[in-house]
């Protein structure tokens, strides 16, 4: 692999380039017809789940996957050669600079960050916020790129867009045509709608730069109720998220969710100081990068925590929610 890697090598090189390894046409439609639209995201996917692509044979699977091997890095890199691919990532600035110091500069790219905390502690608030920062030139030759946005609990406001706008001078038509909407009614549509996704992000290569998911786990706690379906639950929910793992590397974009609580019945036995817990046990934890969970304050205050993170310290910060989006707290 050369040292000078170009973004369009490395994230997305097209299936179409398998044709010259012999892959027919119809059977790369295939493929793209279910979201699998680069090489790389074949490498991602498991032979069983080709399998299960109608019209792929297991020789054909086979076939596939050699001529993938033909045009690819085995995978092995020396952490020198990594740190390039690293290099690729940005981050995106929340609108607070206290928020962005906790998460070491903002929610990053090719990684998950979930954000969860009760009612009203302003999920929703900086979701529609970096909608707007995404779109604007940062740190590291970050050019700003287009948002995907889907909502699971009809809480998604273009009004709300247009104010944040103000304060960062933007055209509002402009900003709102690179946030591209899609209102989810069922986890199962949730899970679907993320074929789509990577197709745009295919076809529109390079531009997108976020992917909000507001809130995850909304419509899996209404379609699995029972206890009976909590394992059938977590494992959908575990190929969702895998999905959105390999969303954030394919196409090198920042993954935001945000996420509920719920009481922890275990907590009384312990010493917690907040009995309450973020919903979809283990599988998400897993999955997140990054974990924060958001608290009241007073007023419009918020204050924001590290929770789980593979280089961030346990640390806090506090946030404000006001008209123009989340700001630094006023003292
Ligand atoms: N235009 C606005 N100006 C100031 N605060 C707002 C505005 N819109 C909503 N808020 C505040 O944002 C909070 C709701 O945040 P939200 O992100 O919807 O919470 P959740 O965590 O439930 O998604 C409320 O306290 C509300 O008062
Ligand atoms: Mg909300």
């Amino acid at each position: 692999m050369p040292n000078e890697l170009e973004e369009d090598e490395l994230f997305f090189q097209d299936i179409d380039v398998l044709q010259s390894h012999g892959i027919n046409v119809a059977d790369i439609k295939k493929l793209k017809s279910v979201g699998i639209c680069t090489v790389k995201g074949i490498q991602m996917t498991t032979k069983r789940k080709l399998l299960q692509i109608k019209g792929i044979s297991e020789a054909k699977v086979d076939k596939i996957k050699e001529a993938v091997a033909k045009c690819c890095s085995s995978g092995f890199f020396t952490a020198l050669e990594y740190s390039e691919i690293r290099k690729q990532c940005f981050r995106i600035s929340t609108g607070s600079m206290e928020l962005d110091k906790l998460l070491g500069g903002g929610i990053e790219s090719m990684s998950i960050t979930e954000a969860f905390g009760e009612f009203r502690t302003g999920k929703t608030q900086i979701s529609h916020t970096l909608c707007v920062t995404a779109q604007l030139p940062g740190p590291n030759n970050y050019p700003g790129g287009k948002v995907m946005f889907i909502d699971t609990e009809n809480t998604f406001r273009p009004n709300r867009l247009r104010s944040i706008a103000d304060r960062f001078n933007l055209d509002h038509e402009a900003m709102l045509g690179n946030i591209v909407f899609c209102r989810a009614y069922t986890s199962e549509q949730q899970f679907e709608v993320l074929d789509m996704v990577s197709a745009k992000f295919h076809e529109e290569a390079g531009v997108f730069k976020l992917l909000i998911i507001d809130s995850i786990m909304a419509l899996f706690r209404v379609d699995y109720s029972g206890r009976g379906e909590l394992a059938d639950r977590q494992q959908k929910l575990g190929q969702m998220l895998s999905k959105l793992q390999k969303i954030s590397e394919e196409y090198n974009v920042a993954v935001w969710i945000t996420n509920q609580m719920t009481a922890d019945p275990g907590a009384t036995m312990s010493f917690q100081s907040d009995p309450k817990k973020p919903i979809g046990g283990h599988i998400l934890a897993h999955a997140s990068t990054t974990r924060i969970s958001l608290r009241k304050g007073r007023g419009e205050l918020r204050i924001a925590k590290i929770y789980d993170s593979p280089d961030l310290p346990e640390c806090e910060a506090t946030y404000a929610i006001t008209n123009e989006g989340i700001t630094d707290a006023k003292e």
